[in-house]
């Protein structure tokens, strides 16, 4: 009996939103583990898994060797989704990269678009989330995952519009308030952005950044109140 991959939550909540049946491309593939996930238990009718370096991408064919997957996966060495036919492909998972990488990414193939796409950026959301709003992209909702002692948000996302981020929620993203890891979220965007404002109240010239964390951290401690509201 072939061997079962076990996912470490980060991707297993990554796995969990793949809709039934889809054509996926995972961009940054690595280990390859997401789509051998997704293969072994039915979830998805075909995979591409692109990196832009061929250790990581070897590695993927390893994984998928191990798992006898390796027919079932077109593992393609490129920069994102540059070389993948948008006609094989219905959702598309960009994980673990920074949200700057991710927009990159995006921002090279204007048919991402019309796919539905799974965020989940490592660092830097706070760009990603606007960069998006302001790029023909809309945010559906969020989810917060916790995997190795860190909070990390998994973008739904699909072309259109969506109503404008406040400051706040550039930080704090969309995923839904009375969620388990909201309040935590909050709070390590809070002192994050308190350690941030405190360096530049010390430097000589504080400037508009310092103007801009102010505004956020008003705004992230204001809907830090509204949640401890009995
Ligand atoms: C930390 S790993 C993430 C692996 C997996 N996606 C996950 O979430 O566990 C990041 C991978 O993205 C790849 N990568 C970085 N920039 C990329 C790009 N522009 N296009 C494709 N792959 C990229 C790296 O080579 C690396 O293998």
């Amino acid at each position: 009996m072939a061997m079962q991959l076990t996912l470490q939550p980060r991707l297993q909540a990554i796995a969990g939103l793949v809709p039934q049946g889809v054509r996926l491309a995972d961009v940054g593939t690595d280990h390859g583990y997401l789509p051998i996930y997704l293969l072994q238990h039915h979830r998805i009718s075909s995979a591409i898994a692109t990196d832009l370096h061929p250790g990581p991408l070897d590695r993927g064919r390893q994984t998928a060797q191990t798992y006898g997957m390796e027919k079932r996966i077109v593992f393609c060495l490129c920069d994102g989704l540059q070389a993948v036919d948008p006609q094989t492909v219905d959702t598309v998972v960009i994980a673990g990269m920074g949200g700057e990488t991710i927009a990159a990414i995006l921002d090279a193939v204007p048919w991402s678009r019309e796919k539905l796409l799974l965020l989940q950026p490592m660092s830097r959301a706070e760009f990603l989330r606007p960069w998006l709003m302001d790029h023909g992209y809309a945010i559906g909702k969020e989810e917060l995952v916790l995997d190795k002692g860190h909070i990390y948000p998994i973008l739904q996302v699909t072309g259109g519009t969506m109503a404008a981020l406040s400051a706040g929620e550039i930080y704090y993203g969309l995923s839904r308030p009375d969620g388990p890891l909201f309040a935590a979220y909050l709070q390590n965007w809070k002192s994050r952005l308190e350690k941030a404002a405190a360096g530049l109240r010390q430097s000589k010239l504080p400037g508009d950044r310092l103007t801009e964390l102010e505004a956020a951290l008003a705004a992230l401690r204001e809907r830090e109140e509204f949640l401890c509201q009995p």
